[in-house]
């Protein structure tokens, strides 16, 4: 399916200023629950609506309601970080969560929870900053399409090209949304340029 780059002058400043290694937590936070908002108008504007009777002080109209369920996954602990920005524009969505860490050395994704709602027919949003190698993202939805989903998009801030081909391989099906698209990957598997470990930069662990 499709891969956007969402390219808006205020994610380019934002995120230039995450970027940044004398950022502090707190303003990476911010920027990057600023970010999420904005992500998320590009990434519902092809939701389908139902057409429903509204009555103004005037007259009655004819007014519009979402068609599906969303359902907002964050891969913990950085999608976390992403979370609330798309609930201020989804208030209504449920959430899942689904927990993985990357294995330093061998940068293979390891699962320790995983919760996902039971709605019908959903439209399901995953959110994680970095698409590195992909595997995360990949198990994540691997695991996501056990529970049902079929619908399926992906919001990530950074991504690596090496993560965006593995995640659409895997998961052709699968709209992915990124707020930059880096170089490549280190032989450590971090995005070049990057912004270093989004996990420890929103929660300062390191
Ligand atoms: C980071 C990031 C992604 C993953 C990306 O999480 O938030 O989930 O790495 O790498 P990949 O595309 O190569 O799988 P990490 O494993 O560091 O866990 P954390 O969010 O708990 O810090
Ligand atoms: N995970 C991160 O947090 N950053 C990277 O650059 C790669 C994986």
């Amino acid at each position: 399916m499709q891969i956007t780059v969402v390219e808006h002058p205020l994610i380019k400043h934002k995120l230039s200023k995450m970027r940044d290694i004398n950022s502090t937590s707190r303003d990476f936070r911010e920027w990057l629950d600023e970010i999420a908002m904005l992500m998320t108008y590009e990434v519902t504007r092809d939701l389908e609506l139902d057409e429903m009777p509204v009555q103004t002080p005037i007259c009655e109209t004819t007014g519009y309601k979402l068609h599906n369920n969303i359902v907002v996954v964050p891969i913990l602990r950085a999608g976390l970080g992403l979370l609330s920005g798309v609930l201020r524009m989804i208030p209504n969505a449920h959430v899942g969560h689904i927990g993985l860490y990357r294995d330093e050395k061998t940068l293979e994704p390891h699962e320790y929870y995983c919760k996902i709602p039971p709605d019908k027919d959903p439209i399901t949003i995953v959110v994680d900053p970095m698409l590195a190698t992909g595997g995360s993202a990949i198990d994540a939805i691997t695991q996501i399409k056990k529970h049902g989903a079929k619908r399926i998009k992906f919001i990530g801030l950074i991504a690596a090209p090496e993560g965006i081909k593995a995640l659409h391989e895997a998961h052709p099906d699968v709209d992915i949304y990124l707020g930059a698209q880096d170089d490549h990957l280190n032989e450590n598997g971090y995005i070049v340029p990057g912004l270093g470990d989004a996990g420890d930069r929103i929660y300062g662990t390191k």
